[in-house]
């Protein structure tokens, strides 16, 4: 595996590995679990050559978020990359990815509006102006993304459509499912915040949300079942609901009742200090 921290190294180590057939980028911000190596495994699967990016983007973290303390790891991280067969790790320096003078924002309207992009704002700009950036750094052929972040995935495909990025593979903008610790916790890096209770506690976001999308799918009523759904959370020990929410998968509009297409619950909520998200499929 080939490690290359600067723009110029970048571009020759694609080209070289285009040769060999078509390269999937999987961007990550490190601190890789099985959820960033699910993902590399279904890139390897689709292209020649698996491309991975490390970049803790200070973009999308808010004033008051854990940009200093997000756990960084790259020696360990590259050496998990390397075992998983991986042909190049792109993890810039920040003032490589935005040197100075640097002045352009992506800003995705309408699908980043909502939910997280109302709880945290301007953090779909910091996203979709990094991923923006990847792309054309890199300049894959496809590219990976986790569906756990499921409105950072709809803002990517938005970004991308709207913005000319044609990635040249057919359905070039993956997502992959979420995996999950064996009581259903979807792995995330921000889960090495939580202390031994908070960890044991967290096992209700999961398990509530099968509850609420499994009695809205039978029937029960929107608005109450999600109010309900807030109040477990809270007496399972969370200090906070951001949002629990049904939305159309697709556009991420707001449902008060299941219709012919498909829906998904997302939900933010917050134990100690540690911001949770999960969604799934109703
Ligand atoms: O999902 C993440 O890890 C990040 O938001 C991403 C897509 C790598 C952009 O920084």
């Amino acid at each position: 595996m080939q490690t290359v921290t600067q723009l110029d190294p970048l571009r020759r180590a694609v080209d070289a590995l285009k040769g060999d057939g078509p390269v999937a980028l999987v961007p990550t911000m490190g601190a890789l679990h099985e959820g960033h190596l699910a993902l590399v495994r279904a890139a390897k699967a689709r292209a020649a050559h698996v491309a991975v990016s490390i970049f803790v983007n200070p973009r999308q973290f808010g004033a008051n978020e854990d940009l200093d303390k997000y756990p960084r790891q790259l020696a360990a991280d590259a050496a998990l990359l390397e075992a998983e067969g991986v042909s190049l790790l792109w993890a810039p320096e920040p003032t490589a990815m935005y040197p100075q003078g640097y002045a352009t924002n992506v800003s995705v309207s309408g699908v980043s509006e909502g939910l997280c992009g109302a709880a945290r704002p301007g953090h779909f700009d910091g996203v979709a102006t990094v991923v923006c950036k990847l792309f054309n750094q890199v300049r894959p052929d496809l590219s990976l993304f986790g569906e756990k972040d499921w409105q950072q995935l709809a803002v990517i495909r938005q970004m991308a459509r709207d913005l000319d990025l044609t990635l040249p593979h057919v359905d070039a903008i993956i997502g992959v499912p979420t995996v999950r610790e064996t009581d259903g916790l979807a792995l995330s890096s921000r889960n090495a915040y939580l202390s031994a209770e908070q960890r044991a506690a967290a096992a209700a976001l999961p398990r509530t949300m099968r509850w609420a999308a499994e009695a809205i799918a039978r029937g029960a009523g929107v608005e109450l079942t999600l109010r309900e759904a807030e109040v477990l959370l809270l007496a399972s020990g969370f200090d906070k609901i951001d949002y629990v929410a049904l939305c159309d998968a697709q556009s991420l509009a707001p449902l008060t009742v299941l219709g012919g297409n498909p829906a998904r619950l997302l939900v933010a909520s917050r134990i100690g200090g540690t911001r949770l998200i999960d969604n799934m499929p109703v």
